[in-house]
């Protein structure tokens, strides 16, 4: 019965790692300001971590929500120079950028209208839905955001519950990168998405794979991701697109 909270335990060995895609595009490692690594020294444990997967530059991407996370380009770009200064300190060499997870709520039209987005690569913008419903005005949205020179990137799709495979296929349609969390391969949130992680896949709809990595839980998942067939078939025979952000 305490099965429920045994450790998992594989039986494929690790025979290779994230080198292959360089860049890690989607993470909460900046320190202090949102619900990722609390401090320089959390950001650094879980950075070497990526280092070790074969990591090569990291995109940090911290949430910017009205209600919990009201993060700037300000507080992002402030946090993102202590760290750096902690890596320099500590001679860790790593590429790293800032850009940001924005919420896709009430108010990402108005920091859209504003042109406040936090960007990464050429003009790319991550975004996220709540895990509840989808906006009703996505479209709408993601038109306007096209319309101004951006190029949405939805993060996780796999694990939005209310939504299938056909609607993913009109989102990216309609111009809309994808970015899988490979930890969902491993069933990290469970079977439901760990099957959506798949058939997205399958569907060639995936266009960049991350970590969303936010603390050590993940970073173990990470590796283990790697244990999983579907990533290797999304490392060495897809079209990925986290080499454009180098
Ligand atoms: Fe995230």
């Amino acid at each position: 019965m305490f099965g429920f909270f045994k450790k998992k335990e594989y039986k494929k060995e690790i025979t290779f790692d994230y080198s292959s895609i360089m860049v890690d595009m989607h993470s909460h490692v900046l320190p202090g300001i949102d619900d990722g690594a609390k401090d320089p020294q959390e950001s650094i444990v879980l950075i070497k971590k990526m280092m070790a997967l074969g990591i090569k530059k990291i995109i940090a991407t911290p949430h910017i929500m009205a209600d919990y996370y009201r993060n700037t380009s300000e507080t992002i770009n402030e946090s993102l120079t202590i760290l750096k200064e902690e890596l320099h300190k500590q001679k860790i060499d790593i590429v790293i950028e800032a850009a940001a997870e924005h919420y896709f709520d009430e108010t990402f039209e108005e920091r859209i209208d504003r042109q406040e987005l936090m960007t990464m690569g050429d003009n790319y913008v991550l975004f996220e839905f709540s895990f509840i419903n989808q906006p009703p005005n996505t479209i709408a949205v993601v038109q306007k955001l096209k319309d101004l020179g951006y190029k949405p990137i939805l993060a996780h799709p796999e694990r939005y519950p209310y939504m299938d495979i056909d609607q993913f296929k009109s989102l990216h349609d309609w111009g809309v990168s994808l970015q899988l969390n490979t930890i969902s391969l491993t069933g990290y949130y469970g079977k439901e998405s760990k099957k959506m992680a798949e058939d997205l896949i399958d569907a060639q709809l995936i266009d960049f794979i991350s970590s969303d990595m936010h603390h050590l839980r993940h970073a173990e998942a990470l590796k283990n991701a790697l244990r999983m067939p579907y990533l290797e078939k999304v490392l060495f025979d897809y079209p990925l697109k986290n080499i454009l952000l180098k």
